[in-house]
């Protein structure tokens, strides 16, 4: 192992990350030279719009896809280029749990395998461990709901209780509220925001502006691949003389293709 000296409160560094899909169709540059760093306890929104490389940018860092370029510090640590990580806690931009268990069986099924390598626990302490991961994505009082019966909302807060699951340093949330009405993407924000209370550090990403003012700390904007800024939200309304992130986000995507 590779032993990096980062910055003390970063707790991860990407730098200079590529990805080129080649097809037989030709060759698809989808992430260019992304340089990041997250900061331990920090919440980072990565938004652009759709086919930006910003779910490629988190297969990426989650070791799901091979880099064509650059690469990947975990706390002084450089990870392999296409190995999982287990350390980091997941929710896929497609999260379909298994539509047959209950709410407790699939995260009781997740916990399991979360903390496969750890102390193994006795019926009754994970039953309360099961329960308090419910409890914390206020899914508690739907326990012994089939996964088939709930909404959209109560399922992404089923996909953010099996990110918590293995009590991850580093969240990585792929879209967690795509498709979701007003309500469950409000509640699914104040879920992330309870999480950075309690110092999770989560990187999620997002084609939805207006959600993200009220949670992330800095957002960075992908446009075509490219990371057009990385920075706190007032600095890009600054930028661009503008007082909400829509109109911002309008005039970046016109910089970035004229
Ligand atoms: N497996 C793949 N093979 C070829 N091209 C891909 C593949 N996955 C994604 N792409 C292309 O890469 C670009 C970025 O995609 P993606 O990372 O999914 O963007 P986003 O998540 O921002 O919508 C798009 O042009 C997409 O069509
Ligand atoms: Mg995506």
């Amino acid at each position: 192992m590779q032993q990096i000296i980062n910055k003390p409160d970063t707790i991860l560094s990407v730098s200079n990350l590529s990805k080129t899909y080649r097809s037989r169709d030709g060759d698809v540059k989808a992430l260019t030279d992304l340089s990041l760093d997250i900061e331990r306890g920090e919440i980072i929104g990565i938004l652009g719009p759709n086919g930006a490389g910003k779910t490629t940018a988190v297969k990426l860092i989650m070791g799901f896809i091979k880099p064509s370029q650059g690469r990947i510090i975990f706390n002084q640590e450089e990870l392999k280029a296409a190995e999982s990580r287990p350390r980091f806690g997941y929710l896929p931009e497609s999260f379909r749990p298994n539509p047959n268990l209950t709410v407790d069986e699939y995260i009781k099924m997740q916990y399991n395998l979360a903390r496969a390598s750890t102390i193994r626990l006795s019926r009754s302490e994970t039953a309360a461990k099961i329960s308090a991961l419910l409890s914390q994505v206020g899914m508690a009082p739907f326990a012994k709901r089939r996964i088939s019966r709930l909404s959209k909302g109560m399922g992404q807060r089923i996909g953010i209780a099996q990110a918590i699951a293995g009590n991850p340093e580093l969240m990585i949330l792929d879209e967690p509220t795509s498709g979701l009405d007003p309500i469950g993407k409000s509640e699914v924000i104040d879920l992330l925001l309870a999480l950075k209370r309690e110092g999770k550090t989560i990187l999620f990403c997002s084609h939805i502006l207006a959600e993200v003012e009220r949670l992330c700390d800095r957002i960075g904007i992908i446009i075509g691949g490219n990371l057009r800024f990385l920075g706190k939200v007032d600095d890009f309304l600054v930028k661009h003389q503008v007082d909400n992130l829509d109109e911002g986000f309008k005039k970046e995507v016109k910089c970035a293709i004229s």
